[in-house]
This record gives structure tokens, C-alpha cells and sequence, in this order.
């Protein structure tokens, strides 16, 4: 189980910077886009995804996860369909472009190199309290999007009072307003939890005690509960290491339940099996039990002394791989008893739910199947799991096309938690150009009603929502 990852300054993630992943240089605006299918007319809103895109040739230790952030969009309305994409102006890359080069180093490089951590809000990004915001996953402070222009208004610091950084992926309760999110570091408090309210403020931060510095990414809520993680994925503190350095170490995983209704109350911790996990599918109540659907990994593959990836699986960042399967643990709060399982045995990942349904007992969930045959993290097709008996459906992409995370669009006026479609990038790697599929969810297996051909290749991206036209726009 432990596996020291990375010993030698030898991957450049430059698998992430050429074909399918080549960073593209320009913003577009295109309307009216041409349709295979029909597109469906309940549908009103903007599809968002935040991607990395380098704006200039990176620099020492470059991974996939440290290009410019850019945000690539449909906005679908009365039928019709329109793309955009735009640069977030962040000030690391305002930095770059008064020098006229990339100016910081990679998450990857050893100390000493140039400057570190630049806040490219590549990650997430979550619509709260009338705002789009864009969330990098190290933290640090969102950014604020308009929509549908894309344009970057700028920082968002919840009125002064987020004093500490804002990691992707926070979670928001539709029922309350309440979004509730990380932050981490390398220096104590290694964790912490914040609640935002829905009037643009920090509502409360709270210190979570970790006996080290963990690299954090997710996190969950049910109505009872706020979910954290203590794996054993840690930050390499080593002087030489690079920025963002990681090493497992042999311990097992816990899992900290913290009271919503009693935030100061001490973290519930529960141990599991040791793993990681990029990233939570959902997690709700079911009597006692606290439910947890995740898709985890058993280890992370590391490369070796000559900095050669080891396995034949595919990396995430350049030098890291993890190999995760829809995982279901069962916490039961009463008696501390925690059972778990695989659920499936399909490589998958980024997986999402209706938003609408967070924090509630959610029935259906998505996720796009991992192709364990490429050498770079892509996926072969997107899968709708029944949540109550773990069945799948799928929807496979065609020879040499790849997508990325599927994300729910509700229908207007929808009442069932699955009334609506699965929007996803599709780009086609030889031919080098990209399509939006929209897939009806309650017929997920027919594949998609509509398929949008946009006017250029849209890399493979990392997160993205549907944000519906009332919340934005003027009727039209
Ligand atoms: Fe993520």
C-alpha cells in the first residue's frame, strides 16, 4: 500500500499539453450552431466548464493540472445553441501577459525554480448567491464569472470575509443556501471547514485537527452531516520536494462527520480501508446511517527512478495515476460500525448528481467510465448508475473520442430527480474537433438526442454545471 510517488524531478506532464489536451490560444463566440438531432426546447440555461489552458509555454514541473484557467461554454435557449470560451483573468495570468511568458513554475517543479501556486481557478465552478465563481483546487481566492459573456469580473472574497482559501469542490444546499467548503495547506490548520450564506458572506470557519498535512480535493453533505477526509495521500514537506510533492503513507483512511446543526461539536472520526479519492459522487441520511458514494482509489501508481510510468494505466497529472471504482461506504453514527464496497469494477471518474438533490437521498448518479487503455486520464463513455441497486446504463463515445465529466441539466418546471439531460464534451482526437452531447437522462441508454458540433476542439476539461437562464439572463 505505501508508495512513495515521486523521488526525481522527471515528469513534465507534457502527455497534457499536445493533441487531444493542446491548450487552445484564442476566445470565441459562435451562434446558432449547427445540430445533429434536435435540441430539446426545455432546456434554458448556459453549460460552464472550467478547463486548464496554458496561455504560454509552461514552465519547470508542468502538470495538467496548472494550466491558465478558461472556461468553455453552450448556452442553450429556445433550441438554439451558442458557444463561447474565454480566459479567467486571474492575476498570475495578468502577470504572464505583462511579461510575455509564463512566469510561474509548475506544481511539479523543485524548490527554487521561480514562483509557486498560482491561482488559475482552473477547477470548479459553482453558481452562489447570484454569482458564478470559478475555484481552483490548492484554494486561494474564487473568481467571479459573468455569464453568459464569460467575462472575468474579478475576485470574490465574500465581502472580506473568506480569510482563507476557497478549495474546490464546495458543496451547496439548495434548501438553505448554505454552501459549505474547504480549505487546506501545509501549515496548521491543515483543514478547515467554511459555511458561505447566500448574501455573500462567511457564516462560520472552523478548524479541523489533522495529525498532518493531507491533500484534500472534495468533500460532502448529507442534511445531518458535513464530510471530510483524513487519507493518507500527504503533501511531501521535504525541503526538496516539489510544490505540491505527494507520498502515501501506510496509515488507514478516516472519514470526519461533522454536526451541521452543531459546527463547534468535535469531528466524528471513522475509520476505513486505506485509499484516496479525487472526487465524491454524493452522500445523504438513511436513518442512522450516514451513506457515502465516492469513486476511490485502493493506491496511486507512482514512476520510476528513471521517472518511467510503471504501470499501463493511465496518468492524471504526468506522474500520478489512480485508479478509482464507484466505492460506497455506510457509516452507522449510532453504533461506529463502517462497512464498504465497490460497487463496480468500471474505471471511472468525475462523478456527479443533480445538484438539486444535494444533501438529499439521492436515487440516480453519473460518471464517466475511465478508458484504461490511454495513456492520459480520458473517458470512453459516460454511465447513469441506479442508486438503489447500483445497475448501469452506458453511453459510449465513438472510436478515438473522449469526453470528460457528464453533468445534469434539470428541465424546466422538472419534478423527478432525473427529469433532465446529461451534457458532456465529446471531442474526436483525430480529427481534432468537439461536440456538446445532450442525452436525455430518463433515456440515458439511447444515447443522445442531440449532438452539437462546435466551431472548434475543446480540450478535455475538468468540471462543469448548468446554470439556468432565470438566474442570469433577461426573458427572451
Ligand atoms: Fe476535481
Amino acid at each position: 500500500m505505501a508508495t512513495i510517488i515521486r523521488e526525481t524531478e522527471v515528469a513534465t506532464g507534457r502527455e497534457y499539453l499536445s493533441g487531444l489536451y493542446a491548450p487552445v490560444p484564442d476566445e470565441r463566440v459562435a451562434a446558432d450552431l449547427p445540430v445533429d438531432g434536435r435540441l430539446p426546447t426545455d432546456l434554458d440555461g448556459i453549460f460552464v466548464q472550467n478547463m486548464p489552458n496554458p496561455a504560454f509555454d509552461p514552465g519547470a514541473g508542468h502538470s495538467w493540472f496548472d494550466g491558465d484557467g478558461m472556461v468553455h461554454s453552450v448556452e442553450i435557449r429556445n433550441g438554439r445553441a451558442t458557444y463561447r470560451n474565454r480566459f479567467i483573468e486571474t492575476a498570475g495570468l495578468k502577470e504572464d501577459r505583462a511579461a510575455g511568458r509564463a512566469t510561474y513554475v509548475g506544481s511539479l517543479a523543485l524548490p527554487g525554480l521561480g514562483k509557486r501556486h498560482k491561482n488559475t481557478a482552473n477547477t470548479d465552478l459553482i453558481w452562489h448567491g447570484g454569482r458564478l465563481l470559478a475555484l481552483w483546487w490548492e484554494g486561494g481566492v474564487p473568481y467571479e464569472i459573468s455569464l453568459p459573456s464569460l467575462e472575468t469580473v474579478g475576485t470574490f472574497d465574500y465581502a472580506g470575509t473568506l480569510d482563507r482559501g476557497m478549495t474546490s469542490h464546495a458543496k451547496l444546499d439548495p434548501n438553505t443556501g448554505e454552501m459549505y467548503f474547504i480549505s487546506w495547506g501545509t501549515k496548521r490548520p491543515y483543514l478547515s471547514v467554511g459555511v458561505a450564506t447566500d448574501d455573500g458572506r462567511i457564516a462560520r470557519t472552523v478548524d479541523i485537527d489533522l495529525p498532518g498535512p493531507r491533500v484534500q480535493h472534495d468533500m460532502a453533505i448529507s442534511g445531518k452531516y458535513v464530510c471530510v477526509f483524513d487519507f493518507p495521500l500527504a503533501v511531501d514537506l521535504r525541503e526538496d520536494a516539489p510544490a505540491l510533492g505527494f507520498k502515501m503513507t501506510p496509515m488507514p483512511s478516516r472519514i470526519g462527520l461533522l454536526s451541521r446543526a452543531d459546527l463547534d461539536a468535535p469531528v466524528r472520526w471513522f475509520e476505513a480501508e486505506p485509499c484516496y479519492m479525487w472526487h465524491v459522487m454524493c452522500a445523504y441520511d438513511d436513518g442512522d446511517d450516514f451513506v457515502l458514494l465516492g469513486v476511490r482509489t485502493h493506491e496511486a501508481t507512482d514512476v520510476d527512478a528513471e521517472g518511467k510510468h510503471r504501470g499501463d494505466r493511465p496518468l492524471v497529472d504526468g506522474e500520478h495515476r489512480f485508479d478509482s471504482y464507484l466505492h460506497e461506504w455506510r457509516i452507522n453514527t449510532a453504533t461506529g460500525a463502517v462497512t464498504e464496497r465497490d460497487v463496480d469494477d468500471a474505471l471511472a471518474e468525475f462523478p456527479r448528481v443533480n445538484d438539486r438533490y444535494m444533501a438529499r437521498r439521492q436515487h440516480v448518479g453519473y460518471l464517466a467510465l475511465v478508458d484504461g487503455d490511454a495513456p492520459t486520464l480520458r473517458a470512453k463513455g459516460i454511465a447513469r448508475y441506479d442508486l438503489d441497486d447500483y445497475s448501469r446504463q452506458d453511453v459510449l463515445f465513438p472510436e478515438a473520442c473522449y469526453g470528460y465529466e457528464p453533468c445534469f441539466a434539470p428541465k424546466m418546471g422538472a419534478t423527478d430527480e432525473d427529469e433532465g439531460y446529461i451534457l458532456n464534451f465529446v471531442t474526436d482526437s483525430e480529427r481534432g474537433t468537439s461536440e456538446l452531447w445532450v442525452t436525455d437522462a430518463q433515456h440515458f441508454a439511447q444515447g443522445p438526442v442531440a449532438r452539437v458540433k462546435l466551431p472548434r476542439r475543446v480540450p478535455p476539461g475538468f468540471h462543469g454545471r448548468w446554470i439556468e437562464a432565470s438566474k442570469y439572463a433577461e426573458k427572451c
